[in-house]
């Protein structure tokens, strides 16, 4: 039977969407702090034509040129608050890079980046291994079964021996590794890689400041050029751990690779932009497009990203990033369907259909308006006061697609909030509800106090000053924070639990804003205690709901 017009069209629609589906690699670089990441971040963009852009990813810190500056907060700080979603195109790629911030700026963000990624590349400074923050963002990925692709940088410095960076990818994080090129030599000695799978050698040389493209030599590991330039003794064995890897080493199957279980590892100096192009070029090989993903109103029923209507989910909220406008941009991952400027879509949280107007791509403070995008892109939508993170818009009727992606994770800092301005206590409760209900921060109360303060908790200490920042400028709320000792929260189940429990000084009992109970230890060892005295008590790290465990 011939098809009617209307299904041809249709047809025709999901193949384009299949096509551009086709092309997109979006992904994170994950990394504790100093590791290189936005040294990385800067040469991958080189390959990717925006070369003229790429210092201005470095320059924040050393205040040059910003063009992360969103929030005079940043100004101040000398640091990014917010992600930067930056978008190239890269031999035939359409490639999405967020930004996952990492410094003092580490928060509940950095975490929820990676529920909008569908790969992440690891970056290990080769001299330290892997580091706390690398751990927390690696589990973060985990528990999605994302793909994680490995940088060893700084191969120019003095480096931990390769084999044993490799053991504690397997060790420590419980992941396979599979170097894909192996170094050859390390400090003032090295000199390349060898490239395993096309036996070739890549030799390093020196640029000043590593501006340019490294000049990459092209060779057999046995060739006499290669001897020649490696001392003999590193020479040897390095030959010798290469073949051992070729007999012992964990074989190579992309189909791991995409279910998150074995890492390619690649090892270079992105300072001296050796060894980038290599990474750039096999995690696009090896990585995969925009993957279905599970609807939370269908029992997890997966919804292909071409097949399926348009539908995304809100991953981030940003806001005052253009100090003149004062508004508010949600960030959203779309994840089926092509998402067209000024569309209707239905709206999880309110219930309602809602035009999609303003939406942009951003390169910090450049916008650029956004006419279409595909799944796996990131479109920045501003002034919707209504959208909070987590919220699916989709094109559907009522409830159809309800994405379930973002957890919630446990606070590693607390501080209480007082209304500095009695008259002003409205508007104050106010934004801290808004501020709540966006996610950027939790809010406690303790059982103890009568009047209550809130107390807030979160990742990482800057959150606590975007708070006050957002409430004085957005609310007209002046707000005192003072800092409080704990730095562990661990939920029960009931408070029956409790029954015939006394806590120990400087241990406090709280709800969050479930009104679940809550647990607040001061330090490590003074939950270590609590739990051997109370061994049939079940603590938990995170809320029971949506709980997300970080080591
Ligand atoms: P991050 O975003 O992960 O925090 O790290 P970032 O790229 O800012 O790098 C941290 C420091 O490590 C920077 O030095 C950077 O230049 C250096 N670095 C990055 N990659 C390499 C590498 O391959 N080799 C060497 N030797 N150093 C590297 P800095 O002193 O903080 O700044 P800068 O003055 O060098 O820019």
């Amino acid at each position: 039977m011939p098809k009617s017009p209307s299904a041809v069209n249709l047809t025709t629609a999901n193949n384009t969407i299949a096509a551009e589906i086709a092309l997109r690699r979006t992904f994170a670089i994950i990394s504790h702090p100093d590791a290189g990441k936005t040294t990385l971040t800067e040469k991958l963009l080189l390959y990717g034509g925006a070369v003229q852009l790429a210092g201005s990813v470095t320059a924040r810190r050393k205040g040059r040129a910003t063009t992360s500056d969103w929030m005079e907060l940043e100004k101040e700080r000398g640091i990014s608050v917010s992600s930067t979603v930056l978008q190239f195109d890269y031999a035939g790629y359409r490639v999405n890079l967020l930004d996952t911030p990492g410094h003092a700026d580490f928060s509940e963000d950095t975490y929820r980046v990676l529920t909008a990624v569908d790969a992440a590349i690891m970056v290990i400074d080769a001299g330290k291994g892997i580091e706390a923050q690398t751990r927390k963002l690696f589990e973060v990925c985990r528990r999605r079964g994302v793909p994680i692709f490995t940088f060893m940088n700084k191969l120019d410095r003095p480096a931990r021996a390769p084999l044993d960076l490799l053991d504690e990818l397997e060790n420590v994080l419980g992941l396979h590794a599979c170097p894909m090129n192996y170094p050859l030599g390390d400090g003032a000695e090295f000199r390349g890689v060898y490239d395993r799978f096309a036996r070739q050698v890549h030799l390093f040389e020196r640029t000043v400041g590593g501006a340019y493209r490294a000049p990459v030599e092209v060779a057999d590991l046995s060739d006499a050029l290669v001897r020649e330039k490696l001392a003999p003794d590193v020479y040897e064995k390095t030959r010798e751990e290469i073949e051992m890897l070729e007999i012992a080493g964990a074989a190579f199957d992309p189909e791991k690779v995409l279910a998150g279980e074995l890492s390619p590892v690649f090892f270079g100096s992105a300072a001296n932009n050796f060894g980038v192009q290599l990474l750039l070029d096999g995690f696009l090989k090896y990585s995969a497009p925009p993957a279905p993903r599970g609807n939370a109103a269908d029992n997890g029923e997966l919804i292909e990203p071409a097949a399926g209507p348009f539908a995304g989910f809100i991953f981030k909220i940003q806001a005052n990033m253009d100090p003149r406008h004062r508004d508010r941009i949600a960030f959203l991952r779309v994840c089926s369907g092509r998402f067209a400027r000024d569309m209707t879509a239905f709206h999880s949280r309110t219930g309602k259909r809602v035009r999609l107007s303003h939406p942009a791509k951003l390169f910090a403070q450049e916008r650029e308006t956004v006419d279409e995008a595909f799944p796996g892109d990131i479109v920045g939508l501003v002034g919707h006061d209504s959208f909070g993170i987590g919220d699916t818009l989709s094109d559907t009727p009522a409830g159809g697609i309800v994405f379930d992606e973002i957890p919630r994770f446990a606070p590693e800092t607390f501080a209480s909030l007082r209304n500095a301005n009695t008259g002003k206590y409205k508007q104050f409760r106010q934004g801290l509800d808004q501020l709540l209900q966006e996610g950027v921060i939790q809010v406690f109360h303790l059982r103890e106090q009568v009047m209550k303060v809130p107390l807030l908790g979160a990742v990482g200490p800057l959150q606590f000053e975007v708070v006050q920042y957002r409430l004085q400028s957005e609310y007209s709320a002046e707000s005192r924070l003072e800092p409080a000792t704990w730095s562990i929260a661990r939920w029960l189940e009931t408070d029956a639990d409790l029954a015939g429990v006394a806590l120990p000084t400087g241990v406090a009992l709280a709800d969050d804003t479930d009104n679940a109970p809550v647990l607040l230890f001061p330090t490590d060892w003074s939950l270590r205690y609590f739990q051997e005295r109370h061994p049939a008590l079940a603590l938990h790290a995170t809320p029971p709901r949506r709980a997300l465990a970080l080591p």
